[in-house]
């Protein structure tokens, strides 16, 4: 019995017979030649149809692209003047002794031999089990996917442990606008979709786990952007006993490990990443993420920094203060005094960090406020009445006055910096199912209406 063989391992058969299976890429029709490449994840090859294989050359006839087959054949090497040094199986090709057609196909609606970035992007989405057949896209999804093994890797290594935390939570500030779930059981309240883990995080570390992380889905009802999804993938991290250094460092080296091992054609332009102020960033490149790159024309160059010392609190459009990043991070500690006397609160500077790449903000983190008299002193700030923040973050606070550690920890957006490493310019370039603008799934049509029966279950009326 012969077994399927990958394509790609090809040339370590030639002489021999072998099976391969997959999709018709172009189809030549030479009258008594026929010539089909053929494509599975791993390559493409040519297979030959010769008339002296009589059915199988009947069949090669009707044959269209996309097809799906299983040819039976021989490898043989290419005499030197066909050989082809353009393609990895330019050396060889199959004479096909036999063909099975397992699938037909109709005429595909958009065209997947290019990198598709001439294709209106909604058609693109539409049939994106199409889209990503091509060859750009295979490679996208393969790298993201060895991206985040490394990261897994290189913590496990390191004693970190993944855990997974709800998608079915409570909403909590950080910024964006919250995805509500309607609970069934408890008529007229609500679920939110996390915006991230950061709440959850924490609590693994009073649970005394001090390294954790999580390839983590969150979910975030913005406008759409090219760096933007409304659900999206962090590598999210935290742990306990830490310094702000420590981070820095541990997260530099992850990445510089990642580029290196993964992406060595990329050339990092400073290590030590540089590290600039909130200030000096503001005043020489007038935002606080800079680009820092020498050369914006040299594709492979990746300039890392590390944003520090960002103001703790900003004025809202009411006038009340607010937080610039997250509610739960620690001022600097010569700035503790006055968080907890509600002093200088405009000078406050909190322990955040931002990673920078070439203009992105690929992550941000922080140390964390383990005391709850400091947490609560920053909902106090922000001019929460003492109901609502026993109400929203009664359990953080409570949490944090059962011997919570010293903590921090990160988040990178993984689709971001995935996007930069592939040379790509939107994420939805790097997220198998991505959204349009307006936040739809144009492949399933969603969102879209539910019956009534659902809706009275949930008790919930819709506004003509
Ligand atoms: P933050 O809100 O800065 O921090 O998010 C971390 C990183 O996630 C990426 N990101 C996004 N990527 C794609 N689409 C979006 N809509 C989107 N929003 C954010 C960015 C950003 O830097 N819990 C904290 C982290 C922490 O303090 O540990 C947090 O979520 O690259």
């Amino acid at each position: 019995m012969l077994e399927r063989v990958y394509i790609s391992d090809l040339k370590n058969y030639i002489g021999q017979d072998v099976i391969v299976d997959g999709w018709v890429d172009v189809r030549r029709d030479h009258g008594k030649l026929i010539f089909i490449d053929l494509r599975d994840k791993s390559e493409k090859v040519q297979i030959v149809f010769l008339p002296t294989h009589q059915e199988a050359h009947e069949t090669a006839k009707s044959i269209r692209s996309e097809w799906v087959l299983r040819i039976k054949g021989k490898v043989n090497a290419r005499s030197e003047k066909l050989v082809n040094n353009n393609e990895f199986n330019g050396t060889l090709e199959i004479e096909a002794l036999s063909v099975e057609v397992l699938n037909k196909s109709e005429a595909l609606p958009i065209d997947i031999s290019t990198d598709g970035l001439e294709i209106n992007e909604e058609n693109r989405l539409r049939y994106r089990y199409l889209d990503l057949r091509r060859k750009r896209m295979q490679r996208n999804l393969r790298i993201r996917h060895k991206i985040i093994k490394k990261m897994r890797d290189y913590l496990d290594e390191r004693d970190f442990i993944e855990v997974e935390t709800p998608i079915l939570t409570k909403s909590t500030p950080e910024g964006a606008r919250d995805y509500i779930v309607p609970s069934r059981q408890s008529k007229g309240k609500f679920y939110a979709l996390p915006q991230s883990p950061q709440q959850y995080k924490q609590l693994l570390m009073v649970a005394g786990i001090e390294k954790y992380f999580q390839i983590a889905r969150c979910f975030r009802d913005e406008d759409t952007r090219s760096d933007r999804q409304p659900e999206f993938t962090q590598m999210d991290l935290e742990m306990s006993f830490v310094t702000q250094e420590e981070l820095i460092n541990l997260n530099e080296e992850m990445l510089i490990h990642i580029v290196q091992t993964l992406i060595p054609e990329k050339k990092i332009q400073q290590i030590p990443f540089p590290r600039i102020t909130y200030k000096e960033a503001m005043e020489k490149y007038h935002t606080d993420r800079p680009d820092i790159r020498e050369n914006k024309d040299d594709p492979n160059l990746l300039a890392f920094c590390w944003v520090v010392d960002f103001p703790f609190f900003e004025k809202a459009d009411n006038g009340s203060w607010t937080f610039t990043h997250n509610p739960f991070s620690a001022p600097k500690p010569e700035y503790m005094n006055d968080l907890l006397m509600k002093t200088n609160v405009e000078n406050i500077i909190t322990t955040q960090y931002d990673i920078v790449l070439n203009g992105y903000e690929i992550g941000g983190g922080s140390i964390r406020n383990h005391n709850p008299e400091a947490l609560k002193a920053v909902f106090e700030i922000m001019g929460y009445p003492e109901d609502q923040i026993s109400k929203n973050f009664g359990h953080m606070l409570q949490a944090l006055s059962y011997g919570a550690p010293p903590h921090g920890g990160i988040a990178w957006g993984l689709d971001r910096f995935v996007t930069l490493l592939l040379g790509e310019d939107s994420i939805r370039e790097v997220i198998p199912f991505a959204k349009t603008g307006e936040g739809k799934d144009l492949m399933m049509s969603s969102p879209s209406e539910v019956s009534t029966a659902q809706l009275q279950e949930l008790n919930i009326k819709t506004l003509k």
